[in-house]
């Protein structure tokens, strides 16, 4: 049998695919690159705005097409499958098996069962499921927490990866990453949707900023970590990245909207003085630290006098870098229940002019690192020929000549040339090459 995994959404998924990937490998699937030569197509799924339900859709409708054609099983996984919008989806076109984010480890089973298999229960054991390092990569993913206590009224993610948050033991944890360490994985991004959170579900956990420390001991080169939550970023936090050399000095810190009245309706529990105030210890402790954020445009009743206050937040930050999405009203939010949406060419217009404002700054910020030199990650071929793309300690895209890095691998690079989106350079020294029966990335 042979398989083929769809992924759309987040770093989350992306980690789910490679478990259901492994899973299948176990179970003697060989995994496929194309769709036609599938006979099980997995489509893992993401519903945190319109347009990837969109994609989905699109792509469940070629599927129908083909299973009527040639006979063929489909899949639906990840965040749409939990919800009831997704299964109505899933329901039209047909899917085999449907499993939420919790249940993916029941994938043997809904293949077993040779029939319509739906499933939305979490299973407890998905914590302590280790999948086998992926084969041949520099870097991988590791989840610590799943789930979020937060209740923004415009998000659909505490309904699909749970509303509460639990913590993934931490012996469990370091055994991951030991394995990953043994297989040549030289950076590990720790996963979660408030990572800092990590740990208060349970006092015999560490805290997330022991967490930190402990990993960064572990002798991986470059440790991340993924998402940031304003509110419970804490000094101890960036005491812990301050003092812990491996990890990277990039913190994403999404700050969705500048203006209080607009975070008062979003259910941002943080005001933007409070988020000013983390910002500011970030800079004392971490002065190079490579800043970036997520920013919602255009949310019901977004005045232009919010929205500048958007603008000038960029301004009193200077970020490095912005996510910036259009607002997007989603079944069952609370916003979409009780806020009635903006025209669309009032939202268009204005994540224009905040692009534009990202921009300039990028443009800036990426600057002031020409001259220096920097660690690059690099992974494999860059879109532009002719060269090789990596990304450094601050998360910036980092392109050199691709003869100067003949392939995967950790080098020094001087940076040359920055544009608003990327860094160029040269390569001035190689830190590390994996052995060459690894080098696959
Ligand atoms: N847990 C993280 C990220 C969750 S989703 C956090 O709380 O920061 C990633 C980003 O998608 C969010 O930060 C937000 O900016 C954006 N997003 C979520 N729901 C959205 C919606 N309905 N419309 C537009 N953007 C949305
Ligand atoms: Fe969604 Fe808010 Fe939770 Fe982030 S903190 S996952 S935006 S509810
Ligand atoms: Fe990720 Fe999309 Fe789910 S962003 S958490 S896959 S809704």
């Amino acid at each position: 049998m042979r398989a083929h995994i769809v992924t759309y959404g987040c770093q989350m998924n992306e980690y789910d695919t490679h478990l259901v990937a492994s899973e299948l490998a176990s179970l003697g699937f060989q995994m496929v690159e194309a769709i036609e030569d599938a006979d099980l197509v997995l489509v893992n799924t993401c519903a945190v705005r319109g347009k990837p339900v969109e994609k989905v859709k699109s792509l469940l409708g070629r599927l129908r097409k083909e299973k009527a054609r040639r006979g063929l099983v489909i899949g639906m996984m990840g965040c749409l499958a939990q919800l009831p919008e997704g299964q109505a989806i899933a329901e039209k076109f047909e899917v085999d098996l449907l499993l939420g984010p919790g249940a993916i480890t029941r994938i043997g089973e809904a293949l077993a069962a040779r029939g319509r298999f739906w499933d939305t229960a979490f299973d407890p054991a998905l914590d302590r499921a280790i999948p086998p390092p992926p084969a041949g990569a520099l870097a991988a993913y590791v989840p610590i927490i799943r789930g979020c206590n937060h209740r923004c009224t415009y998000c659909v993610v505490p309904r699909t990866r749970g509303g509460v948050e639990v913590s993934r033991p931490p012996e469990v944890i370091l055994k991951e990453i030991e394995q990953l360490k043994a297989a040549g994985v030289v950076e590990v991004t720790l996963l979660g949707q408030n990572v800092n959170s990590y740990g208060n579900d349970r006092p015999d956990y560490p805290s997330f900023a022991e967490l930190l420390r402990m990993v960064g001991a572990m002798g991986i080169p470059r440790v991340r970590f993924l998402t940031s939550h304003p509110v419970n970023f804490t000094e101890a936090i960036v005491r812990a990245i301050a003092e812990t050399p491996a990890i990277a000095r990039y913190i994403h810190l999404p700050a969705q909207s500048g203006s209080d009245r607009v975070l008062r309706r979003m259910a941002r529990e943080y005001r933007r003085a409070d988020y000013l105030r983390r910002i500011e210890v970030i800079r004392d402790h971490l002065p190079d630290a490579v800043l970036s954020t997520d920013l919602i445009v255009g949310f019901p009743g977004e005045t232009e006098e919010d929205f500048q206050a958007t603008l000038s937040l960029y301004d009193e930050v200077g970020f490095d870098h912005a996510y910036m999405f259009i607002y997007s009203a989603r079944p069952g939010t609370a916003a979409a229940e009780h806020f009635p949406d903006l025209p669309r060419e009032v939202k268009v217009e204005r994540l224009q002019r905040l692009i534009e404002k990202q921009k300039a700054w990028s443009l800036e910020r990426n600057r002031a690192w020409v001259g220096r030199e920097v660690e690059v990650l690099i992974r494999g071929g860059a879109k532009e020929a002719g060269f090789a793309e990596g990304h450094d300690r601050g998360n910036h895209p980092v392109l050199v000549p691709a003869e100067e890095a003949p392939g995967p691998g950790l080098y020094r690079v001087r940076v040359t040339e920055a544009s608003p989106h990327l860094l160029f350079g040269e390569v001035v020294g190689v830190l590390h090459r994996p052995a060459a029966r690894e080098a696959v990335a």
